[in-house]
């Protein structure tokens, strides 16, 4: 068997086995294929231009899935590498990512992913893009769809096959986090302070719930990091009972993929206290995010380039992964 002929995730124990005398020969690390923008130009031309169309569809009907599916992809990556993890669905003898901590009532746009996996099934004539990939391509359409910038997705990963909601609860860094909480996270997946902040501009997009701003937008005020009015605004969207699931914006343009989000944290407008985090902590970060919220460009540059460092964080690939037919379960 040559190796061009050989699934490049696989799992059943023949593949093992023949990737692994293969591996033999050619003296190369098991699973050490570097990922490649171009991996899927001669298995699969239409899987890039099919997986755009349906992210830009899902995006005109609702501009927040674009902010949505991004995030989803952070989430796959923060917790055992972009793996695919997150897609899988809890059964009564598994329990996956979905309903951790962070995840639960919260991450969304898995419906469009499955939509995504049937019609690049369909247009690859079989299984051949994983869903991992899937994921870290619709985050990329999604931020140009919102008016940011484009990059090569670096592709080639496999899919886990299975997912821990324990790493999901203690990977994600929580919106109580203090900076350096969220440096060392950042940190030890590879990612430097400007990183943290640069993939932060991320809230440029989308919304928050209730349940997690409550605590800044009462208790935040007097500390002088929170701003009166955008302090009313949370309060009045938020009530110190109830309404948890209750939305604000994460910046004054949550469909715009802008350095609005910057520009809010220099006027302690940030909504998470782990936004405002980055400037008026004293911390090293305050003189980048005056630097992004001025020059928008800059920081699409670095946020493009911190994405293709996120996106390649512990990607699994050769022969301990698999390529799922339906992301919601392993094959
Ligand atoms: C630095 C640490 C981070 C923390 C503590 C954090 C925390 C949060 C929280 C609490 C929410 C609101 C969720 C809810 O209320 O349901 C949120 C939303 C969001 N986050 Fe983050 N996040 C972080 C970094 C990132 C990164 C790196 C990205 C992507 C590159 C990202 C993308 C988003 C997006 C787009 C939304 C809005 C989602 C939507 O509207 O559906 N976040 N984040
Ligand atoms: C993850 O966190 C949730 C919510 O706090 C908790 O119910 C669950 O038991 C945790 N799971 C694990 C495996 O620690
Ligand atoms: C604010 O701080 C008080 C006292 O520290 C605490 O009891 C309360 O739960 C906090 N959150 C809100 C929303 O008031």
């Amino acid at each position: 068997m040559a190796p061009s002929s050989l699934p490049h995730c696989c799992f059943v124990a023949a593949c093992v086995a023949a990737m692994a005398f293969i591996d033999l020969l050619s003296a190369t690390p098991i699973g050490a294929q570097p990922l490649d923008p171009h991996f899927y130009d001669k298995s699969c031309p239409a899987a890039l231009p099919t997986i755009k169309r349906i992210v830009e569809e899902a995006v005109a009907v609702e501009p927040r899935m674009g902010a949505s599916l991004l995030r989803l992809h952070f989430h796959d990556c923060f917790v055992n590498g972009c793996d695919g993890s997150i897609l899988l669905d809890d059964t009564p003898l598994f329990t996956g990512e979905k309903n951790a901590a962070p995840n639960v009532n919260s991450v969304r746009g898995f419906e469009v992913i499955d939509r995504i996996k049937a019609a690049v099934n369909d247009a690859c004539r079989g299984n051949v893009v994983s869903c991992a990939d899937i994921v870290a391509v619709a985050a990329r359409d999604s931020v140009v769809a919102l008016g940011g910038p484009s990059y090569d997705v670096p592709l080639g990963r496999c899919d886990a096959r299975t997912a821990s909601q324990a790493a999901a609860n203690a990977s994600i860094p929580a919106p109580t986090s203090s900076l350096a909480h969220l440096a060392s996270t950042f940190a030890s997946r590879g990612l430097s302070v400007a990183d943290l902040v640069a993939l932060s501009g991320a809230h440029s997009l989308g919304f928050a719930r209730c349940t997690n701003f409550r605590d800044r937008a009462y208790n935040e005020t007097t500390s002088g990091t929170l701003d009166g009015p955008l302090a009313a605004s949370l309060r009045a969207a938020c009530p110190r009972v109830g309404g948890d699931d209750n939305l604000a914006p994460l910046d004054p343009t949550p469909a715009r993929f802008d350095g609005g989000y910057f520009a809010a944290l220099t006027r302690r407008r940030g909504v998470l206290h782990s936004d405002q985090q980055l400037f008026f902590a004293g911390g090293v970060t305050d003189a980048l995010v005056a630097f992004y919220g001025a020059n928008l460009e800059a920081f699409g540059r670095d946020f493009a380039d911190a994405m293709v460092r996120m996106a390649s964080i512990g990607p699994l690939t050769g022969r301990r992964g698999e390529i799922r037919y339906n992301c919601r379960k392993v094959d």
